[in-house]
């Protein structure tokens, strides 16, 4: 072992030992080490985005697709931005983010797969679309409406250049679920 080698281990031992291992990677550990410990925002969409983009290289795509189903105020896709940008940086990969949400809330319940003790129509309206829009600032689309008006027509027109990677389902209900999930029907070329 070289001299810096063990410099690096007794620092690291010490770090550990006084602030915690979360500590130590939080700080000197790179995009893929804080991914692999859950210490990016959103571990569970930086596992998915982070993956997506991999498996895209490895097939010689340069792009790939990340869709967010349920967007409400825009946490997650602002999330999901922010997390495409690291993740490029780190694979060379872009990365188109869409978001599909009715602008609405939740749409009327359709019977008890939908969980009316739960839900409502309306639950989740989005607040201030015009602030998220200027948040989001071109580095996302939203594709407004009922996701079983607009799904069809998103995955007809994906590129096979830029794949479907990575889904996230967050409508909270069993209808609008059943209709985010014809996206993966079929059509094998615009999928990874
Ligand atoms: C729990 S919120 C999403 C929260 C968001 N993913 C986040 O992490 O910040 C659920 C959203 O799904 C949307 N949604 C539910 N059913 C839908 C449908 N059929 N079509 C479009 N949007 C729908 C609602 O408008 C609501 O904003």
């Amino acid at each position: 072992m070289s001299g810096k080698q063990l410099v690096s281990r007794i620092k690291r031992k010490l770090w550990t030992k006084a602030a915690g291992e979360d500590a130590y990677i939080t700080s000197t550990g790179d995009f893929r080490t804080r991914e692999r410990h859950g210490l990016v925002k959103r571990p569970n969409y930086a596992y998915g985005m982070l993956r997506a983009a991999d498996v895209a290289k490895y097939f010689g795509k340069r792009k790939v697709t990340a869709v967010e189903f349920g967007v409400a105020s825009g946490h997650g896709l602002l999330n999901m931005i922010e997390l495409s940008e690291a993740i490029e940086r780190e694979t060379g990969v872009e990365i188109r983010v869409v978001g599909f949400d009715t602008g609405k809330g939740l749409p009327p319940l359709e019977g008890y797969k939908d969980h009316p003790e739960l839900w409502r129509g309306g639950d989740f309206a989005m607040e201030d679309r015009e602030t998220l829009m200027r948040k989001i600032g071109g580095r996302a689309e939203i594709i407004w409406g009922d996701i079983r008006d607009t799904i069809d027509a998103f995955t007809d027109a994906l590129d096979p250049a830029a794949p479907l990677g990575f889904v996230s389902v967050d409508v909270d209900i069993y209808t609008a679920t059943k209709s985010a999930l014809r996206c993966l029907a079929g059509r094998p070329a615009r999928s990874l």
